[in-house]
């Protein structure tokens, strides 16, 4: 056994605005299990999290319910608690970034950013609701994106085109807390000179424990340059003030971070421990925080930063999972696969879940499938039909015949020493997070078990009252094989395997004892250790999830986003990314011919040059009720390029040309139907890309 190590480890502090939901339970459940496998090495490991509390969104959100903030988040911390210990996410201590701790904390780490010359104060100029007396985060105004005209869009950037640009550019902005049209007001900011760590961060960057891709993200913002980081808001705003700066308060995603530190301190307190050799520089302790790959750039930049300049240490590791879909999208209300972790567990059992995502996790940011019939049949197949079904089979025949009382010889000792031999690969995948190769590999195992057990037939030995001696050394075996399985699964099925502890005699499994299989002793009487999935609760679970689809205009406050640069933990199918943007293979286009279509009077028959790449090509579009062929020869407009073709009765249309419209409001009488197809402005050439 390798000496003992003192580990710290956290996962992201969830909003205390809204419930946990499924992408939420992957990164709990994903730390829980490397935390429980360290406990089960022998490890001191230590794990904490929080509710993070501060901020407008929730701030507003009170407001809307007519309760103190204090008392919404005391609720959901309630809710979110519940959430957690029925999945089983063993915590160590479990606090709030609205507490005495965090307090304390935050303002020892400002204050020595602040003497070490890391806080500059400059004039911001921001949208400011004069009904609402309050700043407004850049979420929180609403207008048409000065690039493309998209109603409805973000303060920040537009979801229909993907341009960014600053709140002052909206057309006909409006702020969606009072509805009246915002003003621009200056006002005196704090700001974190994160350039001043470049240096520091590059060594900790390059210190070899990020995954290679965190590296890559890293290289690319080092090279766009390091930004001062806006740490303050204006009052009224949740949070904690800011020392020496009446009226400006914490930005959530300061103090937030600290919350790691403040709930370990609350632990200490609890315990009379000693805080400060965890975190002084040079510790010989370990620190990782599990988080998901939106949240990287707080966590890979700012947090060590300032940690390293308010004199603490920093992490060891930030490990980033990908995000979760849901049938192989993302998840949806309307398609009733936004589901909360409470919905969960209302319609099905949660250690299925640890076992399924532990199923398909690795190291990586891959984002990760949930696929609801490949859960019942994974449910079903491996733990009811493989693991489980090892014990059940042989229990039996123990009860009846041996009172319950092991052999005392195991018959075929190699095939329990192969078991043995695959630990230490096992134990190594789970320490890389490599759940997906551990699972495999232990599934491999109990295929063994349960061929042993078809080979050796116990039930028609058992017939021949001769060979009684052979049945209890089969059924002996194949329960120590048994054991050795869960002792494999502990850190993802941590009830199951105390069920099956309890059927094996009643001790606590640590990850050595397997080394000497049960001999001769009593186990009890077997109950079942798992029961099937019944895809009806599934559907059910869909069915009681199905809402429709929030509409855009939804104040954020309700939404459960945060204002922070790159907020949705996990976007929802009513979102998109600039990666779906740039998914789509947008070209200025020429027309060079147009015709009517026989027997399509919708339709016309577009010939388009899209430049020297991509040569000519032939569009079908439905313009025909606002546009004659002439009025559109050698007029430029944008094609969507990459469009898979579509065989259409008259031809093959090979792309879309992209066109404005309102819905046909005449009952079906096309020609009233609006139609603009989009031009670009003069000097734009066939070919040029959309960006
Ligand atoms: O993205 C989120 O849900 C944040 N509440 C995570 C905070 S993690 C840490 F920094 F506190
Ligand atoms: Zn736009």
């Amino acid at each position: 056994m390798t000496a003992k190590r003192r580990i710290l480890v956290t996962s992201a502090l969830p909003y205390a605005n809204g419930p946990l939901h499924l992408g939420h339970m992957v990164e709990t459940i994903q730390t829980d299990i490397w935390v429980r496998f360290q406990k089960l090495r022998g490890h001191e490991c230590i794990y904490v999290c929080a509710d993070d509390t501060h901020g407008t969104p929730i701030m507003l959100r009170a407001q809307s319910e007519g309760i103190t903030p204090e008392a919404l988040i005391a609720r959901v911390a309630l809710e979110h608690k519940a959430d957690l210990d029925a999945f089983h996410i063993d915590f160590d201590n479990y606090h709030s970034t609205h507490s005495e701790e965090n307090r304390e904390l935050t303002y020892r780490a400002y204050e020595a950013l602040e003497r070490g010359g890391h806080i500059e104060r400059r004039m911001v100029r921001q949208a400011y609701d004069e009904q609402a007396q309050m700043f407004l985060p850049d979420r929180f105004v609403k207008g048409t994106c000065p690039r493309c005209n998209a109603a409805n869009q973000n303060g920040d950037s537009c979801e229909s085109c993907g341009a960014t640009y600053s709140t002052s550019d909206l057309i006909d902005p409006v702020s969606v807390v009072s509805g009246t049209t915002p003003v621009e007001r200056e006002s005196e900011h704090l700001f974190f000179k994160l350039a001043n760590f470049e240096t520091m961060l590059r060594d900790w960057t390059r210190s070899g424990t990020l995954q290679q891709s965190v590296t890559n993200k890293l290289d690319e913002w080092f090279a766009a340059g390091l930004k001062d980081w806006d740490i303050s808001r204006d009052a009224p705003y949740f949070g904690f003030e800011i020392p020496g700066a009446p009226g400006k308060y914490f930005y959530v995603w300061l103090d937030a971070p600290v919350g790691y530190m403040a709930s370990f301190l609350n632990l200490c307190r609890q315990h009379g421990w000693g805080f400060e050799a965890w975190w002084k520089p040079g510790s010989p302790t370990e620190l990782y925080h599990f988080i998901g790959k939106d949240i990287l750039y707080f966590h890979s930049l700012f947090w060590p930063a300032v940690l390293h300049g308010a004199g603490f240490r920093t992490p060891d590791g930030i490990f980033v999972h990908g995000f979760l879909t849901i049938n192989g999208e993302k998840m949806s209300k309307s398609r009733g696969t936004f589901i909360t972790a409470s919905s969960w567990r209302e319609h099905l059992p949660t250690e299925p879940l640890r076992y399924f995502f532990a199923s398909r996790l690795g190291s990586g940011l891959d984002d990760l499938d949930l696929g609801l019939d490949d859960f019942v049949n994974k449910i079903n197949s491996d733990i009811v039909g493989k693991l489980v079904n090892i014990a059940s089979r042989c229990a039996g025949f123990l009860a009846r015949s041996f009172d319950n009382r092991l052999a005392i010889k195991l018959p075929e000792p190699e095939l329990y020493d192969e078991f043995l031999h695959k630990l230490s690969g096992i134990a190594e995948a789970y320490e890389a997070r490599e759940y997906a190769a551990a699972m495999r590999d232990i599934m491999a195992l109990a295929d063994k078990a349960n061929l042993y057990i078809d080979q050796h037939k116990p039930w028609l030995l058992a017939k021949n009252p001769d060979r009684a001696a052979e049945v209890h050394g089969v059924c002996t075996q194949a329960i120590n094989l048994f054991r050795v399985l869960i002792l494999m699964l502990k850190p993802v099925l941590p009830e199951l395997a105390t069920r099956a502890e309890a059927f094996l005699g009643g001790n606590e499994l640590a990850w050595d004892d397997v080394q000497r299989p049960l001999m001769g002793s009593k186990i009890n009487t077997y109950e079942p250790l798992a029961t099937r999935i019944d895809a009806a609760a599934v559907k059910a679970l869909v069915a009681a999830n199905q809402q429709a689809e929030p509409s855009s205009t939804k104040a954020p406050a309700i939404t459960g986003s945060k204002t922070a640069p790159n907020p949705s933990a996990q976007a929802t199918d009513g979102e998109a990314t600039i990666d779906d943007f740039t998914k789509l293979d947008l070209r200025i286009a020429r027309i060079i011919n147009a015709e009517l279509v026989d027997g399509a009077d919708k339709l016309l028959k577009l010939t388009v040059d899209l430049g020297t790449e991509l040569g000519t090509r032939t569009i079908f579009a439905g313009i025909r009720s606002a546009y004659e062929p002439a009025q559109l020869i050698n007029r430029l407009t944008l094609v969507f390029a990459n469009l898979k073709p579509r065989k259409m009765r008259f031809g093959m249309s090979e792309g879309m040309v992209l066109a404005a419209g309102s819905d046909a409001t005449d009952g079906g009488n096309a020609k009233d139907k609006q139609i603009f197809i989009l031009s670009p402005d003069s000097g734009a050439l066939p070919g040029m890309k959309v960006k």
